[in-house]
């Protein structure tokens, strides 16, 4: 396999994997829906002179089409994320997703360009019994609610790869569970955490932070999304992607403080309501089984938190004017 095109490669995942397959040897092609002087981190971490952009959206057939012209393999990311977009904009996060995906995954199977669909750990929505594997029931609100349209696109998207996969595509499918490392968009909890306590700000600690996440680092989620590629044995299947290290939101945000000299710091205690609006429905626990990517892939997560996380902090010294203008601008 040499050349690779990237869907959404000019986000917080595409960068740092595009940066993984440029290293490994790969020619890799982008097609964004924004261009590069719009992603300073993309810049600031790849380099724009060493891919081929393409700036379309990805509900455009024909630019998909001659995007997958010579290519060997597609990774699917373009999606619009975070909570405040999904919960304002539904229409738009859903049919990016719905449409997205028949495009690309359709497009992929009739020049038989196998595809890697990075979907989420948000398609398990708010299953009670953790942690979960790739089988484990969607257990979501109801659609009058906003908050799950991100979650259910996603799992309708699945739906379309599995059914194009019984049409002859080849195809891989990994969910990520919370990734985290520099360039993470600024209104993610690690990023807005780090942003407050770095100007002598409370973190907000949200519903007493009781919620169970398994933050896992960017290399870590990278590497997992590589291996698969080099598996063309492990095509047909759903990966999770995730740290199999549990930890509460209140216990991140202690080693969050530590990090940045401020262990011991009293949070600001929040609704999740008060930033989402009235309704807002989260998951308590959100935990991996991750056996069949380390049997298929031969794939674990390396980083643990306290690490991850100073490598992040590091990145955020180095890069203030990334972290500030978007931080300033998010808010
Ligand atoms: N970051 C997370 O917490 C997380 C967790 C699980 C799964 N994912 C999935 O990983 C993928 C990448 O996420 P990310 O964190 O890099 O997000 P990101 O927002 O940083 O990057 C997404 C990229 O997609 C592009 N895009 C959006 N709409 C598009 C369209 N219509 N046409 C073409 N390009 C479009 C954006 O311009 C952006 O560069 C997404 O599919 C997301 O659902 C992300």
């Amino acid at each position: 396999m040499r050349r690779i095109l990237l869907t959404g490669g000019l986000g917080f995942i595409g960068s740092h994997l595009t940066r993984r397959l440029l290293a490994d040897g790969f020619e890799v092609r982008v097609l964004d829906a924004a261009r590069a002087d719009a992603r300073p981190f993309f810049a600031a971490l790849v380099g724009a002179d060493e891919v081929e952009l393409r700036c379309s959206d990805v509900r455009t057939r024909d630019d998909v089409a001659s995007a997958l012209d010579g290519v060997d393999c597609v990774v699917h990311l373009a999606a619009q994320i975070g909570v405040r977009r999904y919960v304002a904009n539904p229409v738009e996060v859903a049919d990016v997703i719905y449409t997205g995906t028949k495009v690309v995954a359709e497009e992929a199977l009739r020049r038989e360009v196998p595809l890697c669909f990075v979907s989420s750990s948000e398609i398990y929505g708010r299953n009670p019994v953790v942690p979960w594997d790739e089988e484990a029931d969607r257990v979501t609100g109801p659609p009058s609610t906003a908050r799950w349209v991100y979650s259910t696109a996603k799992s309708v998207a699945e739906h379309l790869v599995y059914g194009l996969g019984a049409q002859g595509l080849g195809f891989w499918i990994v969910r990520p569970f919370n990734p985290y490392g520099p360039g993470l968009d600024p209104g993610a909890f690690i990023t807005a955490s780090l942003w407050r306590l770095r100007r002598g700000l409370p973190a907000l600690l949200l519903d007493g932070g009781r919620q169970v996440r398994c933050f896992t680092y960017i290399d870590d989620i990278v590497d997992g999304i590589s291996r698969a590629l080099a598996r063309p044995d492990a095509q047909g299947a759903a990966y999770n992607l995730g740290n199999d290290a549990p930890t509460t939101v209140a216990e991140a945000l202690e080693v969050l403080a530590r990090e940045v000299g401020r262990a011991g710091v009293t949070h600001a205690r929040r609704e999740a309501s008060h930033l989402f609006g009235r309704g807002y429905d989260e998951s308590s626990s959100r935990v991996p089984r991750i056996d069949r990517a380390k049997d298929a892939l031969g794939w674990t997560p390396a980083t643990i938190f306290a690490d991850g996380v100073r490598a992040t902090v590091a990145w955020v010294d180095d890069h203030g004017w990334w972290f500030d203008e978007t931080a300033v601008a998010a808010r």
